[in-house]
């Protein structure tokens, strides 16, 4: 049957070096852990902690599936009193460790809660399993049992564990600070192995979810890297250079996607004022990043468009201090788009996609761009600016506009635009704006993924207002009217994408998490947003089969 987990001592150069050799089944390394999806009992695994999910039926808990049935068969009799004395209730959230006393191979059991049976969805699975991946720390080894039946299931555990699993990479010591020991034991510290345990293990289709479930949560890792790094250690051209080098750094197929850095010379031959605009403040150059993904027989072309603000002190239109401390999350949009991007071409969708990503710091200095300032888009509109800190528009302008030059079947941009939006929907909820037809596919993809989106509108009224309220130029950039910012905002982008097809997502609220962690979502940078456009583009394909 299953195979055996490597022993506790082993440590993570075995898990590794099982990697290396190719084991037959499927295993990934990620940092030093490993991830195998594996036919295995639960009772009989070796591994020093074994998973079961708890189902709260009637408020009474339940182990729940085939796995979590044989562990309770295994506990037999002493299960019912166990879960009471250690108030097991099941909730969504909720993690119990339990030690096995011999009952199962594995010395410990933990249990996660799943909720309600009857509200359980892909997402409280994916919840479930980064739960149990934040309370893992001290196993070596772990197998995960919770109910992961189908291909849809083990990609919302297999997602949810590695997703869960993030840690901020804290900034390195100089080399000669820190022992080589110190050093050693923070690389060894961790989950060397984690076994999914699933009856459909040797299926096809249940591999491949696997499979693209680390590969969709390992560059959403990524994303959230740049986005977690402090700013002063990546500014745009740091940004540039990190997001072409990772084309390198996957499987072959991520070759497919061709990067070009266009650098601020080309930048103002192009006519970029937005983004040259809202640099001049920075001493650190500008820099748009485009990648080109162009599959045999792509029948769809996506457009992708992340801002990119590597930070964003307001400018002029200066921030108070205390809304200015996370403004490093201010190009996670960028992040997840190229991030989203690296994975299309690893799954090789067949869908062709075009991403850029306008980079530039919001900084003050003589150079800096003023309230009152006329700029020249790339699509040759003028601009009023009012308002220094509402950059995120302009440096998009130039790049829908540039998007939407290659008339793309839709363009999905996201932005971490308006602070109007987190104080609409709160800090989980990303608003979502756009065209009829591609809203409707964005909310089918995160309906997908679990990430959660509202639509706001784009009224017409605003559309307007824009375009009549500048006495000296084509739009206006910002009104000083406090009431619908995010809306104006939206309506702003709006006139650069040529009557296109088109969504927005202002992810100002959920990219960042300034609370503590739940589910799979860590503190600090979130990732937001990969999963659900790496699934856009996977349902785009589909829709291009059927038509
Ligand atoms: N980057 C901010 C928006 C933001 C706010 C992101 C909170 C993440 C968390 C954006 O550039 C900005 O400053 N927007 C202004 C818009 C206003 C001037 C219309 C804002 O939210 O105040
Ligand atoms: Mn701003
Ligand atoms: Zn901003």
């Amino acid at each position: 049957m299953g195979r055996k987990l490597a022993q506790p001592s082993d440590g993570p150069r075995r898990a590794v070096r099982a990697v290396r050799a190719g084991r037959r089944d499927v295993a990934r390394v990620a940092g030093v852990t490993s991830y195998s999806l594996r036919k295995a009992d639960p009772v009989k695994t070796r591994a020093d902690a074994v998973v079961v999910g708890v189902q709260a039926v009637d408020g009474a808990p339940v182990l729940a599936g085939g796995g979590g049935a044989a562990v309770a068969k295994a506990l037999g009799r002493g299960l019912a009193p166990l879960l009471a004395r250690m108030k097991v209730t099941g909730a969504s959230g909720e993690a119990v460790r339990v030690p096995t006393g011999g009952a199962l191979t594995s010395p410990l059991l933990v249990l996660v809660g799943l909720g309600d049976p009857g509200a359980a969805t892909s997402e409280s699975l994916r919840r479930a399993a980064g739960v149990a991946a934040r309370n893992l720390a001290n196993a070596s080894s772990v197998a995960v049992a919770l109910p992961a039946e189908d291909a849809g299931s083990v990609r919302a555990v297999t997602d949810g564990l590695r997703s869960g699993a993030y840690a901020v990479q804290r900034v390195a010591p100089a080399p000669t600070k820190g022992s080589p020991a110190r050093r050693r034991a923070a690389e060894e510290d961790g989950v060397a192995e984690v076994a999914v345990l699933s009856d459909c293990a040797r299926q096809q289709a249940c591999r491949q979810a696997f499979d693209t479930a680390l590969l969709v949560a390992d560059l959403a890792d990524v994303a959230r890297a740049w986005v977690n790094t402090p700013p002063n250690l990546l500014g745009p051209v740091e940004l540039a250079t990190q997001m072409a080098d990772l084309r390198t750094a996957g499987s072959r197929a991520r070759r497919a996607v061709e990067v070009e850095v266009v650098e601020e010379d080309e930048l103002r031959a192009l006519g970029c004022g937005g983004i040259l605009g809202v640099s001049s403040g920075s001493s650190r150059p500008a820099r748009l990043v485009r990648m080109t993904y162009r599959p045999k027989g792509a029948t769809r072309h996506v457009a992708l468009v992340g801002k990119g603000i590597t930070y964003d002190s307001g400018g002029l239109t200066i921030k108070p201090g205390s809304s200015m401390k996370t403004m490093k999350t201010d190009m996670a949009g960028a992040a997840s788009v190229v991030a989203a991007t690296y994975a299309v071409a690893e799954l090789e969708l067949p869908v062709a996609v075009t991403a850029y990503a306008p980079l530039a710091e919001n900084m003050l200095s003589g150079a800096a761009l003023r309230p009152g300032d006329v700029l020249r888009m790339y699509d040759g509109q003028t601009v009023e600016v009012q308002n220094t800190d509402a950059e995120g528009r302009l440096v998009l302008a130039d790049a829908l506009a540039m998007a939407a030059e290659l008339e793309p079947d839709a363009i999905v941009e996201m932005s971490t635009l308006t602070g109007a939006c987190v104080t609409a929907l709160g800090e989980r909820i990303a608003g979502l704006f756009g065209e009829d037809a591609t809203v409707a596919g964005v909310e089918r993809a995160a309906a997908a993924t679990g990430e959660l989106l509202w639509r706001l509108p784009v009224p017409e009224s605003t559309l307007e207002a824009i375009r009549t309220e500048s006495s000296i130029a084509d739009l206006l950039q910002h009104n000083w009217v406090r009431w619908g910012s995010s809306s104006w905002a939206a309506a702003f982008l709006a006139q650069f994408v040529k009557g296109r097809e088109w969504a927005h997502l202002d992810i100002a609220g959920p990219s960042y998490n300034s609370g503590g962690a739940w589910g799979h979502t860590p503190s600090g940078a979130t990732g937001f947003g990969v999963r659900t456009l790496v699934e856009y583009v996977a349902q785009s394909a589909q829709a291009a089969d059927g038509a």
